[in-house]
């Protein structure tokens, strides 16, 4: 598609700028980026893209290939109030500029077009948030670094209702071709990790299940955290739940006196330990030993942090009956979404034949297969 030409077939100008942000595929790590806990994502090459144009006015004109039914949106520099659409996460960066004292001279004719899945968990809204921030601070030269970038994003998200923790827009902003972010979620501290699966592929598989993060149980899970870790502060000296060791859990146990509480900080604490120990596994090119930390992790978020459900847990146990798939999980925020499989090139094609099968059986309707490819963070591309 001609995304400039389409700028002009519907604003009736000429296109200025064409800027890109990425989605994102959290290979190990869920669920504790707001517990101060390591995170490995890589951004994709899927993601948003915006064409803008200045005007000459304070009047701001938004419109987006994927939601054409909305047609063309108009705000203004100051708007402020949510209106319930897609074009609330820009609403939310204007005000949240204007808010630190960045000021936004002029308005301007924005067209969107993402070719992120809706709702599949690889972050559509974090690339919206991220590619906004990143064409204001180009165009207005705010000086904001590209971790000011992610920390805007993550703020739009919680301007809009959704408490989301830092990884997806940190993936989106900083994420590096052919690597993935070994990221700190407590002191922001980070660094690259190549990502070399040798013989296997690595499949990103959507449920088709439709969810929205907003309507998910994804802030009662926060909540549980936040009760949890008041609790255990009374005992340790730490800021985060991800403070804790694997060795500590059996004492945190007998504090919580509460299995449900227990059970959520088991799954922050373990997942916490096994991003260092995949992430050490992929460095060594020791893959089956990556692939049983990634089946471990969605054990821990099916049954201790209980974010999965009946179409994720079927798709990541219909791949791993598939002779050839070495590694399982759900990603994102679950209920619903993706899943990554990591299957050996050889024995790609039948598996992914196979466990479709098997799934559609199961849940009635097909999942999707992406071959995904890794890319690189918010950029201008013109
Ligand atoms: C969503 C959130 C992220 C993270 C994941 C779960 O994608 O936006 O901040 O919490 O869920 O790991």
């Amino acid at each position: 598609m001609d995304i400039k030409q389409q700028f002009k077939n519907v604003f009736a100008n000429e296109a200025e700028h064409v800027y890109f942000a990425p989605g994102r595929v959290n290979l190990i790590g869920e669920h504790v980026d707001y517990n101060g806990g390591m995170v490995l994502p890589c951004a994709l090459t899927i993601g948003t893209y915006g064409v803008v144009s200045l005007r000459n006015d304070e009047k701001i004109r938004i419109y987006s290939e994927n939601f054409k039914e909305t047609g063309i949106v108009h705000l203004h520099i100051g708007s402020k109030d949510l209106e319930n659409g897609y074009y609330d996460y820009i609403i939310a960066m204007l005000a949240l500029l204007e808010e630190k004292g960045h000021k936004v001279e002029k308005g301007f004719d924005l067209y969107l077009y993402g070719n992120i899945p809706n709702g599949s968990g690889l972050s559509s809204s974090a690339s919206l948030t991220v590619l906004l921030g990143y064409l204001l601070n180009n165009l207005f030269n705010f000086g904001l670094t590209k971790v000011d970038l992610a920390k805007l994003g993550q703020a739009c998200e919680h301007y809009v209702g959704v408490n989301c923790g830092i990884m997806d827009h940190f993936a989106s902003s900083l994420g590096d071709d052919g690597k993935a972010i070994y990221l700190n979620t407590n002191t922001l501290e980070y660094s690259y990790v190549p990502v070399d699966f040798k013989d296997y592929q690595l499949l990103v598989v959507n449920t088709n299940k439709k969810r929205k993060l907003t309507d998910s149980k994804y802030n009662e899970r926060r909540a549980e955290c936040d009760k949890s870790l008041e609790m255990l502060k009374e005992h340790y000296n730490i800021k985060e739940l991800c403070d804790l060791k694997v060795s500590d859990l059996e004492r945190v146990e007998e504090i919580l006196n509460d299995d449900v509480l227990f059970r959520r900080v088991k799954h922050a604490v373990s997942e916490n330990d096994r991003v260092l120990k995949f992430s050490k596994a992929l460095q060594e090119g020791d893959l089956l030993l990556a692939g049983k930390y990634l089946n471990q992790s969605h054990e821990s978020l099916r049954y201790d942090y209980e974010v999965t459900g009946l179409e994720l847990d079927t798709i990541v146990d219909s791949f791993i009956v598939q002779k050839g798939t070495i590694g399982a999980r759900m990603v994102g925020a679950g209920f619903g979404g993706c899943a990554i499989a990591l299957v050996h090139k050889d024995k790609v094609e039948s598996v992914v034949k196979y466990a479709s099968k098997l799934y559609e059986s199961i849940i009635g309707y097909e999942p999707t297969v992406y071959y995904v490819e890794l890319g690189t963070g918010v950029h201008k591309i013109s």
